[in-house]
């Protein structure tokens, strides 16, 4: 494809790239070996979204998961999955408080960090979106109610110098663009060209063969997934399930694509076992993994 005389670099990514470029799983490795990460989200009202976000990461092959939290939101985390580690942080308005008790990122790494799931949109939540682009010099991935107040930090987008990701859907994509939901659905490619290469940053624009574009302008183009995943909280699955394999080690693109074809496949192994899509649950997607895995190595 030619655009502005440039060529434009599209692939579709196939189960076959999966397989070729999922990390490896070695018999001497450690936990550190898989990556350390830290999970961002929760509130009062969402509890959930932040807990299959969770799950989906311990489910992907990461080594260690800390999961920071609204102090009253930790409980419920934990006696879902006794796995994560927590961060239980201070809450104003049912939302995290915003100061990340005074964490150094310097100090205490991650190999990725991921926000947004079920954060909500308190006033608190910008200064920890804003601390989050400037201080984390791993990869950032973004979702959600993190993305909500993404157009007022412009410059400390454009100041990153480690990958940000962000993963938002058509209508989410439409509040970052100014451009109506319509419009986004109907150029779907040139406007995630134009936003990924102008902002410096990796998109996910979600939705049937979600489209994967890299700070350079080169796309991916996503093969697997149905319309089993139009429900409720597969979107915090697709973000556990980036973080997790971001955490592994690999390069950004391929992580992230490999997230997203297996989110997918996950829901074509729903739809062919149960012969149906009524009857599910996003947490559904997180208990077929291991046949998505099973199915690509
Ligand atoms: N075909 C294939 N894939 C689909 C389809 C479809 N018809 N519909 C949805 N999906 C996939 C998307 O590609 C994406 O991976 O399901 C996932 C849905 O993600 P989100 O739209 O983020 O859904 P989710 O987060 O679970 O729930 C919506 O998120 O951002 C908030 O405000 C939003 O509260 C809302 C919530
Ligand atoms: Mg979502």
């Amino acid at each position: 494809v030619i655009e502005n005389n440039v060529p434009i670099r599209r692939k579709v990514w196939t189960k076959n790239d999966v397989c070729h470029s999922l990390p490896h799983r070695i018999p001497n490795a450690h936990k550190g070996t898989h990556g350390k990460g830290l999970l961002i989200g929760g509130s009062k009202s969402m509890p959930g979204a932040v807990t299959l976000a969770a799950s989906a990461c311990l489910n992907s092959g990461a080594g260690l998961l800390t999961t920071a939290a609204p102090s009253s939101v930790m409980p419920v985390v934990h006696s879902q999955l006794p796995e994560t580690m927590g961060m239980p942080l201070p809450e104003q308005g049912g939302a995290i408080a915003g100061d990340l008790m005074g964490m150094d990122f310097n100090t205490n790494p991650y190999q990725a960090v991921a926000a947004g799931p079920g954060l909500g949109r308190e006033k608190t939540i910008k200064p920890l979106v804003r601390r989050l682009l400037t201080e984390v010099n791993a990869p950032l991935l973004l979702d959600a109610d993190a993305l909500y107040f993404l157009p007022e930090l412009e410059q400390e987008v454009k100041a990153r110098n480690a990958p940000l990701i962000i993963t938002p859907h058509p209508g989410e994509m439409s509040r970052l663009t100014g451009e109506k939901t319509e419009k986004i659905n109907n150029q779907r490619f040139t406007l995630s060209r134009e936003f990924a290469m102008e902002k410096g940053c990796y998109l996910v624009l979600k939705g049937p063969h979600t489209i994967v574009t890299t700070p350079d302008g080169d796309q991916f183009i996503n093969t697997s997934g149905n319309e089993a995943l139009a429900r409720g909280g597969t979107g915090d699955v697709l973000t556990g399930l980036i973080l997790g394999l971001l955490l592994q080690g690999k390069e950004t693109s391929a992580s992230v694509m490999n997230a997203v074809y297996l989110h997918g496949l996950t829901a074509d192994i729903a739809v062919k076992k149960s012969r149906q899509t009524y009857a599910m649950t996003a947490s559904d997607f997180i208990h077929l993994l291991p046949l998505a895995f099973r199915s690509i190595i």
